[in-house]
């Protein structure tokens, strides 16, 4: 079986194949039918004809509507019709599953993303979404290629966990108890000596802190997994469960973490420039006329860097030249909204911006203070269009001070026995970072949902499919 994106760019007339996939249009004229077959390797379907000699012609095409699967086999022959090299002339077709014409959500008109999202198990089909989904898969194969070109081990962090890494406390928790009837201690709350891990359980939001023991053994290491977060932010471009890429380096600074940052995104779009032109042109033309534009921008251009201190007065500039008006207020500590992260990035370096040293409130309790006391050495990667899209820091690696920090944190040392082991036993300065891979991915295609860019989307109140 000859997958459809081959054929198109070198399948040459004469050949004789067979294609499988569904069927996109069907046209029939007097004696022959137009078959649009799609496979999903590519944007473009084949455009097969089928002639009143085939076996059994007037049953099969009867039986040929849109969405049905099929195998055509036939000989390539130069195509006159513009827009395609070869199409395919049939002497066989096999329809495996018929597909009801009028009942079959996907008709040939423009269907809107919420209806789509509706229905998760078809939307896959469209030309959007598998060009998205095509798109999806040149990045992640870009991420490995990047990093194992750079000698770093990919580890596999877990995903059930007792450690909150964020300390934000927006973990779900799992749990074998059954919640109409849970064992409780002498307080009155939930024993959980009794559940299966024999204390409190949670997914991961972050595999960092494991992350880090690898990097300490093997220097440079990264992960690429599923993260969750308990949210409750029904926005654009939050996901309860999303993929994260954390990248971990040993012996690597705030400066070191930066420009493997900015290499890494630059590497992803030249990637996914070479690999998926159609599906970007596609984007180009029906999503946002900015996005190629865009790429080219991000591969181009040196990333702008400044510090939050240096991020909030550009800020209280543009509000007093009465450039800007926000609906949140600014001013040094506050913890930027995707507004200001937008207006940075989007309308005033018109580029990707580097933030770093955050005030120390708003930010983790793994994160390196700096000399002032007052800020630490993160730093977030901050996309036009998007906000937020890298979030890492340097770490702490003095002991003494990140015992101080998470107890601030109001964490619990002895939860935290090992990490702060790993500052005991050979500690060094060590850097890292973690990407939003939806994030990523909206930032390519210029998709605005980020519901839209991951084949099943978890968010509050929807588990579906
Ligand atoms: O900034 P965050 O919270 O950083 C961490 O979790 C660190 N432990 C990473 C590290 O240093 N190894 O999250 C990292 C990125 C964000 O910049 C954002 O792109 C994405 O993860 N992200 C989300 N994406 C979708 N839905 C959510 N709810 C997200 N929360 C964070
Ligand atoms: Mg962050």
């Amino acid at each position: 079986m000859t997958r459809i994106k081959h054929i198109l760019t070198t399948g040459q007339p004469g050949e004789t194949l067979t294609v499988k996939g569904w069927v996109r249009t069907k046209r029939a004229a007097k004696k022959f039918t137009f078959i649009e077959i799609n496979d999903g390797s590519s944007m473009a379907g084949l455009q097969a004809i089928a002639g009143e000699d085939i076996p059994d012609y007037a049953n099969s095409m009867a039986r040929l509507n849109t969405g049905a699967s099929i195998a055509i086999t036939g000989t390539l022959a130069e195509s006159p019709g513009k827009g395609q090299r070869v199409e395919l002339q049939a002497t066989a077709i096999e329809v495996f599953g018929e597909s009801d014409g009028e009942t079959y959500p996907l008709q040939k008109k423009r269907h809107s993303f919420e209806f789509l999202r509706e229905i998760g198990h078809l939307r896959s089909r469209t030309n959007t979404l598998s060009a998205v989904f095509r798109v999806r898969n040149a990045c992640a194969t870009a991420i490995h290629q990047f990093f194992q070109q750079q000698d770093f081990l990919w580890m596999h962090t877990p995903i059930l966990t007792a450690s909150d890494c964020e300390g934000a406390g927006e973990m779900f928790t799992v749990t074998r108890f059954n919640l109409d009837n849970i064992p409780t201690n002498k307080e009155g709350k939930a024993d959980y000596s009794q559940d299966f891990f024999g204390k409190p359980a949670y997914l991961t939001v972050s595999g960092q802190l494991e992350a880090e023991i690898m990097a300490m053994a093997f220097t440079n290491v990264y992960t690429f997994g599923p993260t969750f977060r308990a949210e409750n932010s029904n926005t654009s471009r939050h996901l309860a469960e999303f993929w994260m890429v954390e990248p971990e380096m040993a012996f690597c600074d705030l400066e070191g973490n930066m420009d493997l940052a900015e290499a890494f995104l630059k590497h992803i779009f030249s990637y996914v420039l070479e690999h998926c032109a159609d599906d970007m042109e596609f984007f180009n033309q029906r999503i946002d006329n900015t996005v190629l534009e865009t790429a080219h921008n991000i591969i181009n251009s040196e990333f702008a860097r400044i510090t939050y201190t240096e991020a909030i007065s550009l800020l209280e500039t543009a509000i007093e030249k009465g450039k800007k008006t926000f609906e949140y207020p600014v001013s040094w500590g506050i913890d930027m909204q995707s507004e200001h992260e937008r207006y940075l990035a989007e309308e005033h370096f018109k580029k990707p911006v580097i933030v770093t040293d955050y005030p120390i409130g708003i930010k983790s309790f793994y994160m390196r203070l700096n000399d002032d006391n007052k800020t630490v050495a993160a730093m977030d990667v901050l996309a036009p269009g998007i906000g937020e899209i890298i979030g890492g820091s340097q770490r702490e690696e003095r002991l003494e001070m990140l015992e101080r920090r998470i107890e601030e944190a109001g964490l619990n040392k002895e939860d935290y026995w090992w990490y702060l082991d790993l500052r005991r036993y050979g500690t060094v300065p060590h850097a890292g970072f973690g990407l939003g891979f939806e994030r990523l991915v909206q930032f390519i295609t210029g998709m605005t949902n980020i519901r839209d860019v991951i084949p099943f989307p978890r968010t509050p109140d929807n588990l579906d499919f």
